[in-house]
Parts: C-alpha cells; sequence; structure tokens
C-alpha cells in the first residue's frame, strides 16, 4: 500500500460572484503549502472547488434570469477556473457540488447516517441569514441600522434575517458534544490557531443543540435519498466535498483513493466558517465513524476599513487588479509574508508598493540581476569554479543550513509570514557578502582571479538555494532564476528539488551557462517617472 497522500483542502467557494482577493488569499496559502510539502518528497493532494447549491446561488441566478445550472457553470468556467490560473495555483483536482461524483457521495452518507439513527424527522422554526446560509441563534444576531432599523440583522452581513418555519430532518448534533471536547483536549493541535480552539470549545461547552440537515422551501441541491421533498442543507451537502472528491462513495476504485488520501492533514479556512469545520464536520465523520482531519486551521480576514473585505459590500478587491500591476509572485509573496497566516490583516496599495521595491526588486532581484551581470562581465557567462573557500563563504553556508531548517519548520506549521522572513534575511546576507567581498574590485587584480571565481560561484549557489526555497511561494520568478542559473541542466527540475536538501553545498557545476534574464521584478510604472 502506497504512503498516505499529504492533503490540504480550501473551502469550497460559493459562485454567487467572482472572487476577490480573500478568496485569493486561502487559494495561495494552501498552495504554498502544499508545493512546499511535495519540495519535501511527499505526494500532496490539494483541493480546491466551488459550492454551487443553495438559496444565495439560487436567488442570484434569478436575479439574471437564468436557471441555476446555467449560472454557476458560467461563472466556474468564466471565474473561479481562471482564477486558479492567473494566480498559478496547482491544484490536483477541482470539486464542484453540482457533479454526479459528489451528489452520490452526499446522498449515500446522509442514507448511512439515517440508517445508523443519526437523523430524525421534526419542524424548524428560526432566523436563517441567506448570506451567512446559516441557523441563527440569537447571539449571532444585533438590532439593524438605516434601512433595517427595527429589524434584527445577522452580525456578519449587517443584513436582515428570514424567518423559517419548515418540516426538516434533523441531525443528531447533541450526541457528539462530549466526544467533540475529548477529541480537543487529546488533540490541541487539531484547530489552530489557539484563538479559534478556544473559541470552538467554549462553543461546544456551551451545549449543543440538533441541528437541522435539510430544507423543504429550496429547491436547489441534493435531494434526500429517502425524502424527494427536501434537499440537503447547503452546508453538509458542502462539507462533505473533502471526501466525495478524494473517492468517498465511489466504485472500488475510489475508495481506494479514498483509503489513501483521507484523513485530510489540514482544511484551510477564514474563522468565519470555524463552527461549521470543527464542529458540524467532526460529529458528521464521527457518526459515520469515519476518522477526523488531522487539522482546521482558522486564518484571518483581509480587511477593508476595518472590515471584512466582501463582495456583497462592495469592497471586494479582483486578484487581477494586483497581478496586472505587480505580478502574479509578487501577489502571492506580499499576502503570504506581510499579514500573520492566523490574523486579519489590512491590505494596502502602499504597503504592497513598499514591499515589492525594498525586499523583492531591491532585494531578490538585484542580488541575480548584478551576480548574472557579473559572471557575464568577468567570465563571459561561465559559472566559474570556486577554488579554497574562505571563513565568510564558509559561514554563508552555514548560515543557509540554518535558514533552510527554519524555513521548513515554519512552513510545515502554515507559519509563512516567519518562514518567508527566515528567506528573506539569508538574501539580505548574501546581498551583504557581495557588498563586503567587492567582487568588482577583486576583478581589477589579476591575482585575485581565484577569489572572484570563489565568491561569484558562492553567490550563484546562494541564488540556487533560494530559488528552491522560494519556488513554492513564487512558483514563476523561480523557475525564471533556475532557469538563469543553467540549474536545470546539472540537477533537473525545479520542482524536483528537495527543500530539506538544498543546504547541500555544490550543485551548479562550473562551466554552466549564466544568463542575464530581464529583471525579475520590474521597476513600476510610477517609480519610473
Ligand atoms: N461555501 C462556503 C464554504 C464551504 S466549505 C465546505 C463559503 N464560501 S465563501 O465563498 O463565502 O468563502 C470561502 C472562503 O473565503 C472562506 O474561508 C472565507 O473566510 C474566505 N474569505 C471570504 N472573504 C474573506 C476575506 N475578506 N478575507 C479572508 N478570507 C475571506 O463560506
Amino acid at each position: 500500500m502506497p504512503e498516505k497522500s499529504f492533503y490540504a483542502t480550501t473551502p469550497i467557494y460559493y459562485v454567487n460572484d467572482a472572487p476577490h482577493i480573500g478568496h485569493a488569499y486561502t487559494s495561495v496559502a494552501g498552495d504554498v503549502l502544499t508545493r512546499w510539502h511535495r519540495q519535501r518528497g511527499e505526494t500532496a493532494v490539494y483541493l480546491t472547488g466551488t459550492d454551487e447549491h443553495g438559496t444565495k446561488v439560487e436567488r442570484k441566478a434569478a436575479e439574471h434570469d437564468v436557471s441555476p445550472q446555467e449560472w454557476v457553470d458560467r461563472l466556474v468556467e468564466e471565474h473561479w477556473r481562471p482564477v486558479l490560473e492567473t494566480l498559478e495555483i496547482a491544484n490536483d483536482d477541482f470539486i464542484r457540488t453540482t457533479e454526479a461524483r459528489h451528489k452520490r457521495g452526499v446522498q449515500h452518507f446522509w442514507e448511512v447516517l439515517k440508517e445508523k439513527g443519526f437523523v430524525y424527522p421534526a419542524p424548524f422554526e428560526g432566523p436563517y441569514c441567506v448570506g451567512c446560509e446559516e441557523f441563527k441563534v440569537a447571539a449571532d444576531l444585533m438590532e439593524g441600522t438605516g434601512e433595517y432599523e427595527g429589524q434584527l440583522v445577522c452580525k456578519v452581513h449587517h443584513k436582515p434575517v428570514e424567518m423559517l418555519s419548515e418540516n426538516n430532518w434533523f441531525f443528531r448534533l447533541s450526541d457528539f458534544g462530549d466526544r467533540l471536547l475529548e477529541h480537543y483536549e487529546r488533540n490541541p493541535n487539531a484547530v489552530a490557531p489557539t484563538s479559534a480552539r478556544n473559541e470552538v470549545v467554549a462553543f461546544i461547552k456551551e451545549g449543543l443543540n440538533d441541528i437541522s440537515m435539510s430544507r423543504s422551501s429550496v429547491g436547489w441541491g441534493i435531494p434526500l435519498p429517502w425524502d424527494s421533498d427536501q434537499v440537503v442543507y447547503v452546508w453538509f451537502d458542502a462539507l462533505l466535498n473533502y471526501i466525495t472528491a478524494i473517492g468517498y462513495g465511489g466504485d472500488e476504485a475510489a475508495e481506494q483513493r479514498f483509503a489513501q488520501t483521507w484523513p485530510a492533514d489540514v482544511h484551510l479556512i477564514g474563522k468565519d466558517i470555524l463552527r461549521f469545520h470543527a464542529i458540524f464536520w467532526p460529529a458528521m465523520l464521527m457518526a459515520a465513524e469515519l476518522p477526523l482531519p488531522k487539522q482546521v486551521f482558522a486564518h484571518g480576514w483581509l480587511l477593508v476599513g476595518g472590515e471584512k473585505m466582501s463582495k456583497s459590500k462592495l469592497t471586494g478587491i479582483a486578484p487581477s487588479d494586483i497581478t496586472d500591476d505587480f505580478g502574479v509572485d509578487a501577489f502571492r509573496y506580499y499576502f503570504m509574508s506581510a499579514i500573520h497566516f492566523g490574523s486579519d490583516g489590512s491590505f494596502s496599495w502602499e504597503d504592497m508598493r513598499d514591499r515589492y521595491s525594498a525586499e523583492l526588486a531591491n532585494g531578490l532581484g538585484n542580488l541575480a540581476s548584478r551576480s548574472a551581470a557579473m559572471i557575464g562581465k568577468y567570465f563571459e557567462g561561465r559559472l566559474p569554479e570556486p577554488g579554497a573557500y574562505t571563513n565568510m563563504d564558509l559561514a554563508l553556508q552555514d548560515r543557509l543550513a540554518t535558514v533552510a531548517d527554519s524555513a521548513d519548520a515554519h512552513m510545515v506549521k502554515l507559519n509563512f509570514s516567519a518562514g518567508i522572513a527566515a528567506i528573506r534575511e539569508f538574501v539580505e546576507e548574501v546581498n551583504g557578502y557581495v557588498t563586503t567581498q567587492e567582487p568588482w574590485k577583486l576583478a581589477r587584480d589579476p591575482e585575485q582571479r581565484n577569489r572572484l571565481a570563489t565568491v561569484l560561484y558562492t553567490v550563484a549557489e546562494s541564488l540556487r538555494a533560494i530559488a528552491v526555497l522560494y519556488a513554492p511561494v513564487m512558483p514563476g520568478i523561480c523557475e525564471e532564476l533556475w532557469q538563469s542559473l543553467g540549474a536545470a541542466e546539472t540537477a533537473g527540475a525545479l520542482a524536483d528539488q528537495n527543500v530539506r536538501q538544498v543546504a547541500d553545498w555544490g550543485v551548479l557545476r562550473p562551466g554552466a551557462t549564466i544568463t542575464k534574464t530581464p529583471p525579475l521584478f520590474p521597476r513600476l510604472e510610477e517609480d519610473k517617472a
């Protein structure tokens, strides 16, 4: 039996609108994480997709006078799949909840839970927020203001909730409170960061009520196998994507794939959807006697004016608004390094511009271009053979080993900003090394030819390592760097380089052709003036 794959997921996105950078944020984080794991030599499965059922999508389609199916097909093809390409996301699969494989799995799952006695019919009455697609309790609501004065509104969307009164089927969530508490006690990292874990534990301790798992007034959904007048409540349909995509409820080959992939190593989510993932989802899995995900990691929000960025509040920024100016690599770098994963962060054009110039253009970009230029000028574009290493050279090699270890430790813990900071410090140190070694001065003295060769070889090898370490974050730029170092000929594909062996010195072959490429991070329009 092959080893279990590292398995990471994003939430599946609602297709009521086009993606904004809040969605892109989760997708990029998952991509950096899975690329990192692949570069540790592991097999990794990265899943993303779209959440296509429910009232929100149904109403949006009606507003546009098209059927829900036409609407979701259009949005997925025109926006949600293309944005993955724009962002260079290397997902292994894309699940849509309208696909047959998903519907089959969802129906099978609920059939199993009904047979086990975890589902029963009962009337439901209470407030529902269509924006959240969630049944609300009093604590989730507040008095509306302005046009909604006198009404109760949802605290997230600031829009009135709707009072529902339906005959539904209920899931026995209340059976699982103790087991969930025990699970989180035994596995303190199963919900991260700690603030999210505390929130989940406190919520469970308040006591869990059974919850409606079906809707009778909604047409756009997956019918219950035993009651075709009802569809599965959209969240209890959507959460199952994490298992239906990897083969749950399919044929024998699919089930085998499932056994090799499940449980998920991490579900990446925004903190707004924590309860669904850290309470409902594990309870559903417990009921079905399936293993629980190893971790649910709740990241913070991208804020605009102190509030969660959102399309419905017209604060959404499309990823292409940023990538058109800065390029996709800088986009990925910025969001992973400027905001601590797990905390909220405000996006600002000014900060983006400052970091782009200081850390990328003047940092890595400058290092790459000046070293290629010097090898071009002093060694006709051929990587020179290093002579004896001095203590300074060896210290840099040692630093690389420390940096690689530290970056690895941070990245696997989803501390992307710290992982990137470690690599960035190394870039700065290599730039500092060039400044102190002054190769341009060495070049003037024929007796220092050997020393010049050693210095430039050291810089090129450092850049080789930087390309490997930064590849999960900035795959496009690092590939350019890799090519310009002539590394592919001696070391093979960049994606195959193991981050844990990156400090093994002497990979680049002397004599390899070093090419000057256009600047990795071109100067920004405004700065050119
Ligand atoms: N369809 C559900 C998820 C079902 S998963 C089984 C959903 N979709 S969503 O499109 O509304 O949100 C998807 C993800 O985008 C969530 O993790 C959410 O936190 C994230 N973000 C949406 N706006 C965001 C910001 N402004 N900032 C950061 N992430 C944000 O919920």
